[in-house]
């Protein structure tokens, strides 16, 4: 383990490291985005270097791309790669059904796309992402520019159907400019405190005219693999 890393990134690194244990040689891989997928990317890096395995890696993000071919791993498209035998990425919230909430990043999009083609997607966190209920971390819903805000009404109509109240609703900000992600989208952060059925909030979500995606993974997390400052790691 690197020397003089915050407890916070102790977790992280244990995680990762742990995680990264399951990549055989050979193996097509997925790498998730964010700072625990990145001290991922890290060990992968360090295991490709001292073993020599061959790996053929896609990335969720263009920060991630570029990480991963500064530390030597091939990237290639997904196109190319056509299909993963595992995934490994961060989440912002699980839940004890494996329910995630993602995109805290702005990278759900390609997130979901990569998770959902790999025989299995693995998650790395450090303990305190692990919840009862979803929904404490604002849920973000990548959405088309064009006429965001009536899409963020849509959704406000939508959740208020749902009998979800009391929620808000931001366009993710980058300095004084909405945020633009890979795909050149927006954000927009659903602040609900509490998701009551996150399977019934994703249909309803995807259906509305403008969203592209959102930030809740049902069905598609396989093993969540959490750190502790200490070192420990639970899965
Ligand atoms: C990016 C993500 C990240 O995986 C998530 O935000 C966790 O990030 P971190 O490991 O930095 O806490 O979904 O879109």
């Amino acid at each position: 383990m690197p020397t003089d890393l915050s407890p916070i990134d102790k977790a992280k690194f244990a995680a990762s490291r742990r995680a990264v244990d399951l990549v055989q040689d050979g193996m097509k891989v997925g790498l998730g985005t964010g700072s625990t997928a990145a001290w991922m990317v890290r060990c992968l890096a360090e295991r490709v270097r001292e073993e020599g395995l061959r790996l053929t890696c896609v990335a969720t993000s263009t920060r991630t791309a570029e990480l991963a071919r500064s530390l030597g791993l091939t990237i290639v498209t997904l196109d190319e790669a056509k299909w993963l035998d595992l995934t490994i990425d961060g989440a912002d919230e699980a839940d004890g059904a494996l329910n995630l909430i993602k995109g805290g990043g702005a990278a759900l999009l390609q997130e979901k796309i990569v998770a959902t083609a790999s025989d299995r997607m693995v998650v790395i966190a450090d303990a305190a992402k692990e919840v009862r209920a979803l929904g404490a971390f604002p849920l973000p819903v990548e959405v088309i520019p064009f006429g965001w805000s009536a899409t963020a009404r849509l959704i406000e109509e939508h959740l208020a159907a749902q009998d979800v109240l009391g929620h808000d609703i931001r366009l993710r900000m980058a300095g004084d400019q909405p945020l633009r992600t890979d795909e050149n989208n927006v954000i927009l952060d659903l602040h609900l405190k509490r998701i009551g059925n996150p399977r019934a909030l994703s249909l309803m979500l995807n259906q509305i005219a403008g969203v592209v995606e959102n930030g809740l993974f049902i069905d598609i997390c396989d093993t969540l693999v959490l750190g502790h400052p200490d070192g420990k790691v639970e899965t």
